[in-house]
């Protein structure tokens, strides 16, 4: 290991989404790494991502990774965000070059494919994430015969954020978007939630899938693959005491506490959360 490297190890995490949904992947991450230390910035001004232009999503991104970088020299960048992830990957990747940039995108398609038996692949995600395609590019990559139904779910964002998760009205809607993908010839045997803020509802979209349907979302397979490379590249904290965690938002920092709680499965007050500009 270099002097660079054993240095580099000290270095927090750096974690974005475009809101409070991305909390599912920092959750997961704490799970897997309760030692790192971890810089989270969720944009809430400029939430949602997922029914904007590629154009705009890349704009926000590269501002909102630019800001976490102003705030503290970071080992990694994590998008946790979908939407980000599956159009800004390669602009990040040429910004920050020295520094692994990670999304999750690719490992919710591993999940996905290991996890179904027939390859036939239900995606679930934001607008933009489905209009991009990045997903079924990614299961194709891992099965170049899998099946993939996609379908832009844009209410569940708000039912996950108004914290309705479970009941008729989160019911009703996921059988409006899933009727038809259920009801096809090859009807997928493994949903992939292909958006934060979708793990919330996985009860209520499981009651509506039925028996027999997997579902999975990236969050687990995120943190792994995160475990993994700071492991390959002699980058996990050499420290054993319990990480910590900056949390910074660019809007309404009780609101992100208040709501992001849901999604991190502990409470967040609004004096924990720095509010941030890009
Ligand atoms: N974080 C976004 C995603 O995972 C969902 C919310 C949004 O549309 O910004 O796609």
């Amino acid at each position: 290991m270099s002097n660079n490297q054993a240095e580099n190890a000290s270095l927090p995490i750096g974690i974005f989404d475009s809101g409070v949904g991305g909390l599912t992947v920092l959750a997961a991450l704490l799970r897997h790494l309760p030692s790192e230390d971890y810089y989270f910035l969720g944009d809430t001004a400029r939430l949602p991502y997922g029914t904007k232009g590629p154009e705009t999503i890349i704009n926000y991104t590269v501002r909102a990774a630019a800001r976490i970088v102003k705030s503290t020299p970071i080992k990694m960048l994590v998008v946790a965000c979908n939407t980000a992830s599956s159009v800004c990957l390669p602009t990040l990747r040429a910004m920050y070059p020295h520094i692994p940039v990670l999304g999750v995108i690719e490992p919710g398609a591993r999940a996905a494919v290991s996890a179904s038996r027939s390859g036939c692949i239900a995606v679930l995600a934001t607008e933009a994430t489905v209009r991009g395609g990045a997903y079924t590019e990614a299961i194709h990559r891992l099965n170049p015969e899998a099946k993939v139904l996609s379908r832009a779910c844009t209410l569940f964002v708000s039912l996950a954020e108004e914290g309705w998760l479970e009941g008729d009205i989160v019911e009703g809607t996921a059988r409006r978007y899933l009727s038809d993908i259920l009801a096809a010839p090859a009807r997928p045997d493994t949903i992939l939630l292909g958006c934060t803020h979708f793990p919330l509802l996985q009860k209520a979209i499981a009651n509506v899938a039925g028996e027999g349907v997997r579902i999975v979302d990236s969050a687990e397979t995120t943190a792994g693959a995160v475990s993994a490379l700071l492991a390959e590249q002699h980058l996990a904290s050499p420290s054993a005491r319990p990480g910590s965690i900056h949390f910074m938002a660019t809007d309404n920092v009780a609101r992100f506490a208040a709501i992001g709680g849901n999604f991190l499965g502990r409470s967040l007050a609004g004096t924990d959360v720095e509010l941030v500009d890009l």
